[in-house]
């Protein structure tokens, strides 16, 4: 890890047992048995052009209220190139180690484009068990010429046809909430965009690391692409399954649908109405497992608090106003843990 060459680069040189910065501790290992498995069906988006458009921006609201996750099919995102973003992931990180660390921070070429490994590994007690390109949005021309040939022209297009899906569906959260906001701040709030791909190696011990430890995402909405693999889940409520006290749910894979989840951003806007999800993922031994986020978060000016309507309506401001910016710093100075990110606005 130190060389640079990520969990990959020390996978492939052989390891028959995981080393000890990655092993973590009993509380956050994952066993995948004590889990249930989600049998929500996906969302048929393309029923939002007819009769049943109501019934289906309900089940969104709905789904955002109590599992901050559901998955979408018939997005506008073409299913074809959800196979090629699979392949290109793949591509990336078959490079040899040397082309990848050209992208690290401090040497990449451009500061749009980051390669690394775990999630804050300077701040972690235990490293997360992958490893991540990044690449920030600006503009088409400057995407294709500083992002990874191996994967921009891919990369841009789920970028394009997953905003404009996700902006859909943000206009139709904001609607459910029974206030109006203009074009301008639904805008701002999905204003910066950022396409990851990760990349989670095969484990030797998958009983006692994590792919990504728990936490709730930053931004508004995360639309994810997961390959066939599995391993995502979703923490439950409290009171979910009291027999069993199972308290993650996977989000199991689902041919050429996309994962969407509510992210900080939403829950602060729509003053704790629509949740956030703590999710983490969990390595496996058989195969090496990719997913592709897009994340749609604000401009950093942007201020974000809950809305004016709502506390009015409500009584009460659960979150206080805060800078995007600020927010986002604090997110990215801190290991994962839980959804400690939203203290900050508190
Ligand atoms: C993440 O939430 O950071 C990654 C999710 C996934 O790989 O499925
Ligand atoms: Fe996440």
């Amino acid at each position: 890890v130190r060389d640079g060459n990520g969990v990959k680069g020390m996978v492939d040189l052989g390891l028959s047992k995981v080393p000890q910065q990655y092993v973590q501790p009993p509380e956050e290992r994952i066993d995948k048995l004590k889990a249930i498995l989600s049998d929500n069906s996906p969302i048929d988006l393309s029923k939002l052009d007819g009769p049943d458009h109501d019934k289906v921006a309900e089940e969104i609201a709905r789904t955002s209220e109590t599992l901050g996750f559901f998955q979408v099919v018939n997005h506008g995102v073409p299913v074809e190139l959800l196979e090629s973003l699979k392949i290109a992931a793949h591509k990336f990180f078959g490079l040899p180690p040397e082309k990848k660390a050209a992208y690290r921070k401090g040497v990449s070429p451009s500061p749009l484009v980051k390669y690394g490994t775990s999630f804050v590994p300077e701040k972690e007690k235990s490293l997360e068990w992958k490893d991540y390109v990044s690449m920030l949005y600006t503009n088409d021309s400057e995407a294709l010429q500083v992002w990874p040939e191996e994967i921009k022209e891919s990369a841009l297009e789920y970028l394009r046809t997953s905003i404009k899906m996700a902006r859909r569906v943000l206009e139709i959260l904001i609607e459910k909430l029974g206030v109006t906001v203009d074009d301008a701040k639904i805008d701002a709030l999905i204003g910066l965009n950022m396409v990851n791909m990760n990349f989670y190696p095969k484990c030797p011990n998958p009983e006692l690391t994590v792919g990504v430890g728990r936490h709730s995402d930053m931004g508004t909405l995360t639309v994810l692409l997961q390959d066939e693999i599995g391993g995502l889940y979703v923490k439950l409520e409290e009171n979910r399954d009291e027999e069993e006290k199972r308290e993650w749910m996977e989000i199991p894979s689902v041919p050429n649908a996309l994962v969407i989840n509510i992210g900080d951003t939403l829950q602060i806007l729509s003053n704790g109405r629509y949740k956030s999800a703590e999710h983490r993922v969990r390595t496996t031994s058989e195969q090496p497992r990719v997913s592709i986020p897009i994340f749609t978060i604000p401009k950093p000016t942007e201020k974000i608090g809950p809305l004016a309507q709502l506390v009015e309506r409500d009584g009460v401001a659960l979150y206080r106003e805060v800078v995007f910016g600020d927010y986002m710093n604090n997110f990215f100075s801190n290991a994962h843990e839980g959804k400690k990110s939203l203290d900050f606005a508190q």
